[in-house]
């Protein structure tokens, strides 16, 4: 099957990467002539890497861009049985190309986006044939990150999810299937990490480095949150946040932070700007974090108890089974273990108490415990196993 790929940015680039990688033909359009070039020669960079690196010989450096033909016009994606776009987050110019490429492809051929915060129904719409969208969201970089959320609409037809399923199964991705539901499960999921620690530092309990340390030390998380959020660009992180909260009809669980948006406003955007919440000028020292236990312990135990909530809460919600729900958090944002499995270790008593007592404290919704661990610690139940452990 011959995939295409609309929009060679950052995202259309890797995944048609992936995706010739595996053995498909592909065929990458954008508008802009410049962007098909720019995708060429970084392609051609990144696998000389992988050569030098051992990962690839020649051969297979000569067979992934022998399987990639770059395009002028989006009729040049007829062919297409599959086609995945990745252009500019606008809802009205991504219906508009789907309206377009819909008059070009055949009548079995299925039309992706890989949106990360537009709903697919919203998108699919714009189709003669809105069963045949589907959303197939990578993470990026996009042949390096191993999870790709697989997003039915309430248009989408079960033959075109299960054939979006083992197609990018059968890229080597690990697929997890998503309710069509704001930030689908990993933006969702993670807000906490970043929400929970802004809180902290903006109650004044703890500085960035002494959280971060917590997060890593105690959790294993390979990044603190603000190490995270400087990676990833203050810029960036506050539009999910924004996004995921005016999405949820402003639930005071994804409340953003002011210290985020000012961090933002400043230009503070983090790494890529030279300074964020850390300074990256060249020569400057990191703070040392405060290594008190009983307050890094407190900082991750909060953050911890507030993440297993969100994933508990996604699952209560039917977003996603509580498999893809791990699944998606270790695959997708690399977290040392899935919040689910790690609620059962730490026992799902401790949970509900955890969540209750920081309510009990604010008194404020953000801190609700989810009704489905109060009603798994009734019944006596565990996510992973019969018997209670
Ligand atoms: N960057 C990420 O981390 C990330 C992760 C997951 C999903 N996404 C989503 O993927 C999509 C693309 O994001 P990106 O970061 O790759 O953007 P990008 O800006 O790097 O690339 C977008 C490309 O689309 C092209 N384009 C714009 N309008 C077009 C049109 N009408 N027809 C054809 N090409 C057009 C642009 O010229 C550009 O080359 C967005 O929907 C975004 O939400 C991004």
């Amino acid at each position: 099957m011959t995939v295409g790929i609309i929009g060679s940015g950052t995202m259309g680039s890797g995944i048609a990467q992936v995706a010739a990688t595996a053995g498909s033909r592909v065929l990458v359009y954008d508008t802009k002539v410049e962007a098909l070039e720019r995708s060429r020669s970084k392609l051609e960079k990144i696998l000389n890497r992988l050569i030098e690196k051992g990962r690839i010989d020649e051969g297979k450096k000569n067979e992934i861009q022998g399987n990639i033909s770059y395009v002028n016009s989006l009729s040049d994606l007829k062919e297409c049985g599959l086609v995945i776009e990745a252009i500019v987050e606008n809802l009205e110019i991504k219906q508009a190309v789907f309206t377009e490429l819909e008059s070009y492809l055949a009548a079995s051929a299925i039309i992706a986006s890989n949106t990360s915060s537009l709903s697919i129904a919203s998108i699919a719409a714009a189709l003669q044939k809105p069963e045949r969208c589907v959303g197939i969201h990578f993470f990026n970089p996009a042949p390096l990150m191993r999870l790709v959320e697989v997003i039915p609409a309430i248009q989408t037809s079960p033959e075109v999810l299960q054939s979006a399923v083992e197609t990018i199964g059968s890229w080597g991705k690990s697929v997890a299937v998503a309710k069509d539901t704001p930030g689908f499960i990993v933006n969702r999921v993670a807000r906490p990490f970043y929400g929970e620690a802004l809180r902290i530092y903006d109650e004044g309990i703890a500085d960035f480095a002494t959280i971060d340390h917590a997060m890593k030390a105690l959790g294993g998380f390979r990044m603190g949150p603000f190490e995270l959020m400087d990676f990833i660009g203050n810029d960036v992180n506050y539009t999910v946040t924004e996004t995921v909260f005016t999405a949820f009809y402003f639930d005071p669980r994804y409340k953003p932070s002011f210290t985020q948006k000012r961090m933002s406003e400043a230009g503070y955007l983090g790494r890529k700007s030279g300074r964020g919440y850390y300074d990256y000028a060249e020569g400057a020292s990191k703070p040392s974090p405060t290594e008190d236990k009983t307050l890094t312990n407190t900082i991750f135990e909060r953050i911890l108890v507030m993440l297993i909530n969100e994933a508990a809460d996604a699952l209560f919600m039917n977003i996603a089974s509580a498999e893809d729900i791990d699944n998606a958090m270790t695959k997708g944002v690399n977290y040392p273990k899935g919040l689910l499995s790690w609620a059962d270790e730490k026992g799902i008593d401790w949970c509900v108490d955890r969540m209750d007592a920081l309510y009990e404290h604010y008194r404020e919704d953000r801190y609700r415990c989810s009704p489905l661990l109060r009603r798994m610690r009734e019944q006596g139940e565990v996510f992973f196993n019969d018997q209670p452990i």
